[in-house]
């Protein structure tokens, strides 16, 4: 009981000193965050949408606590019954259910789906792996990458992105000057670290990628490469995402010319874009694509993401309204899908915004 008065005051202080950090570090209005907390990473703030800053994991209220403290949290936590006999309980690696989701509600991504299904299961299955799970989502906005990390969020950890071993970083908002890159190398490694101690398989999504400084990259390298351990911490356990939308013209260059051949869309093999996409991301801007990551042979997985089409909005506004209990007809889901812009110009194929925001844009479709 005593240790667990001692713990709660300690935290009180840490987050409070950590806010203080934070604010004045990325001091991006409010209004910009909710907007990509929200809109990008769609539905997460629906039903609490006035406090939806509040859920995001900003500060770490652990940075800076001595790896003593947290060895006796993980013995607190243990104590009030957050250990399961199958392990930890905030993990539930619901392989199942990740094939499942990925089935049934990511739309036009044949090779989004079974990458990442094949790529996870794999890590999972196979506790000896001598490095972390590093996974690359390239494409388009609006095409489902940030939806796709949700998925294996919302199928690994109980909590899904809430959870307390995921960790989302948006580059533009929790990185935004680059004259501080040296503060946020600091920063984000410690947070890394910090979250691996306490939960060694520790998803972390960094959204926006291609607008991360070379230098934060370089800071976070030794965790992704293959030591045994950096520090006395072992990263195996751990997962990286990166979204970005390096290589999301080569991506849809390939799909329009498979259109124009009259070939299917689900025959673009990985074979026609996984070359493509690694020679974009050395070729791109910037510090994600120019990094050592993408040459050091970190990337276990490229992943892309293929332009939406018509038939894909309608599906996407579809799930959108079952969402809400409702059941819309054809009709309904062709004004939806007719309010999107299509590119490019001359053949109107894809969907210049994907799916984007489709479940706020039928507000306006709404009986
Ligand atoms: C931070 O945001 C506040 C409120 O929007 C503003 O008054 C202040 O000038 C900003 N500070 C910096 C350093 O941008
Ligand atoms: C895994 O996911 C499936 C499909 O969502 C669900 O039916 C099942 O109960 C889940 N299993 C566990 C152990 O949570």
């Amino acid at each position: 009981m005593f240790s667990l008065v001692i713990v709660s005051s300690l935290l009180a202080v840490s987050a409070n000193a950590d806010f203080f950090q934070f604010e004045s570090i990325s001091n991006v209005s409010t209004y910009y965050f909710n907007y990509l907390y929200c809109n990008i990473w769609e539905g997460d703030c629906q039903p609490h949408q006035d406090d939806a800053t509040q859920q995001v994991p900003t500060g770490d209220i652990w940075s800076g606590f001595p790896q003593y403290y947290t060895g006796i949290l993980t013995a607190w936590y243990c104590s009030v019954g957050q250990c399961c006999d199958s392990g930890d309980c905030r993990i539930t690696n619901n392989i199942t259910g990740l094939e499942r989701d990925l089935q049934l509600k990511l739309h036009g991504q044949h090779l989004a789906q079974s990458v990442v299904l094949k790529a996870i299961q794999g890590f999972i299955k196979n506790p000896e792996s001598n490095k972390p799970l590093t996974l690359s989502f390239h494409g388009w906005s609006g095409t489902g990458k940030n939806f796709v990390a949700r998925i294996v969020a919302d199928n690994l950890y109980r909590d899904g992105i809430k959870s307390e071993c995921v960790r989302l970083f948006i580059a533009p908002f929790h990185f935004p000057h680059a004259r501080l890159v040296d503060v946020y190398k600091g920063q984000l490694r410690e947070a890394i670290r910090d979250m691996v101690l306490r939960c060694p398989q520790t998803l972390f999504i960094f959204d926006e990628a291609e607008k991360l400084h070379p230098g934060l990259i370089d800071a976070i390298k030794p965790y992704m490469d293959h030591y045994d351990n950096v520090d006395g911490v072992s990263y195996r356990r751990a997962i990286f995402l990166f979204l970005s939308n390096i290589g999301g013209g080569a991506i849809n260059e390939v799909a329009l010319d498979f259109w124009h051949s009259g070939q299917n869309r689900e025959d673009i093999g990985m074979e026609d874009l996984e070359h493509l996409l690694r020679a974009e991301a050395m070729e791109a801007e910037g510090g994600f694509a120019q990094s050592e990551l993408m040459s050091g042979h970190l990337i276990d997985f490229f992943v892309p993401f293929l332009p939406l089409e018509y038939r894909h909005v309608k599906l996407c506004a579809h799930d959108a309204y079952a969402a809400r209990g409702l059941q819309p007809d054809e009709g309904t889901l062709d004004e939806v899908a007719k309010a999107m812009l299509y590119v490019p110009k001359e053949e109107k194929l894809f969907s210049a915004q994907g799916c984007k925001s489709i479940p706020q844009r039928i507000n306006f479709f709404l009986p």
